[in-house]
């Protein structure tokens, strides 16, 4: 009985230890996570695009971006309004202005210029007073883009291009690799891999990524130093990515989660992307103290304005490499039919 009692006791005891350490971790990680999110917080104000100030030709080109994405979109359209994309029109030649008057001309300063003369070109704009108007505007601008824009064709054809006859080949056949071979993965392979990720969609096609690779060995060890999840394998890895989005692209507040989307899609491309080259990829966390986030940008040339979405580890397989086997949850766990309630 007396034995009972105690047990009782003790139980009691370690009860109320175990809910007095899960209160504290708690409060410990309500604290921390507002210390993050006030971190992120003043980061969107100091380096988003809210910041207004056009002559700043990253942030116009940004902006640009935006304008060109919605009179593209007007120009792809199949049954136009007779008034559609005039107002953008308007916008991208204001900051077609700018561009000149700042004496700096970006990427979408050029596209603007030619997405307007394909615009005013369409036949229902074509005998408007306001189209010649615009032209003679446009005359004015002395650059001119290099790429293709507006709109085009796109064939049920060119569309199975991308069709895989066996898609699981491809996509059930990537793993996370930690052990490469010792061998550095060269700049024509790590830019191959970059461009085709750049084709990875992104919020009216701004583009926001930046990312850093290195393969130099003390630049490598100073930026794992700072990662919790390379411990066991991080010396050996052959190049580095650090893959970033730039804040000076989001504007609204409503866009503050913006840049980690944007950044996430490209990250996945990227790892798809080497993947379809032969090379192996792990993902390395940034779910990081704000701490951490200063030191490595105080070690290494990364802008103030790029946040940090995650680190890849890059590098050609072994002939026999051993991966976890991360085996997916069931289906149904994951997958719902949306429904009216
Ligand atoms: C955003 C992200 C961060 C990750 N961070 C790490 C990390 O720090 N260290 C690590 O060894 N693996 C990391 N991984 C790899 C995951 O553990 C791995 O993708 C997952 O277990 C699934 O395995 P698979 O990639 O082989 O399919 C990360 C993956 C993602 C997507």
């Amino acid at each position: 009985m007396n034995t009972d009692k105690q047990m009782n006791s003790l139980w009691g005891i370690i009860i109320n230890y175990m809910r007095s350490i899960s209160f504290i971790r708690y409060i410990y990680r309500s604290l921390t996570s507002f210390v993050g999110f006030k971190y992120d917080y003043k980061r969107f104000l100091a380096y988003g695009g809210g910041q207004y100030n056009v002559n700043d030709v990253e942030r116009r080109n940004y902006e640009q971006a935006i304008f060109c994405h919605s009179l593209e979109k007007s120009l792809s359209l199949k049954v136009r309004g007779l008034n559609h994309g005039w107002k953008d029109a308007y916008n991208l030649l204001n900051l077609l202005r700018v561009a000149k008057q700042s004496g700096s001309t970006g990427y979408h300063d050029k596209a603007s210029k030619q997405i307007l003369e394909k615009f005013i070109e369409l036949p229902e704009n074509i005998n408007l007073e306001k189209s010649q108007l615009l032209k003679k505007e446009l005359e004015k601008f002395d650059f001119n883009s290099n790429d293709i824009h507006g709109a085009m064709e796109y064939s049920l054809n060119d569309f199975y291009k991308g069709k895989l006859v066996q898609p699981e080949d491809f996509f059930l056949t990537r793993y996370s690799l930690r052990e490469f071979q010792d061998k550095i993965v060269g700049d024509e392979m790590i830019h191959r891999a970059v461009r085709l990720a750049m084709k990875t969609p992104s919020v009216c096609n701004r583009q926001p990524w930046h990312i850093y690779h290195t393969c130099d060995k003390e630049v490598k060890s100073r930026v794992l130093s700072y990662q919790n999840g390379n411990r066991s394998f991080g010396k050996n890895i052959p190049n580095l990515i650090v893959v970033t989005a730039d804040m000076k692209a989001f504007f609204t507040s409503r866009e503050h989660y913006q840049h980690w989307i944007d950044g996430g899609l490209l990250s996945m491309s990227l790892m798809y992307s080497f993947h379809s080259l032969g090379i192996a990829t792990c993902a390395l966390n940034w779910s990081q103290s704000p701490k951490n986030d200063k030191l490595l940008r105080k070690a290494v040339n990364i802008k103030s304005g790029h946040t940090i979405i995650m680190m890849l580890a890059v590098g050609y397989p072994d002939e026999n490499n051993k991966v976890c086997r991360s085996a997916r949850r069931p289906f149904e766990e994951i997958y719902s039919t949306l429904e009216k309630r």
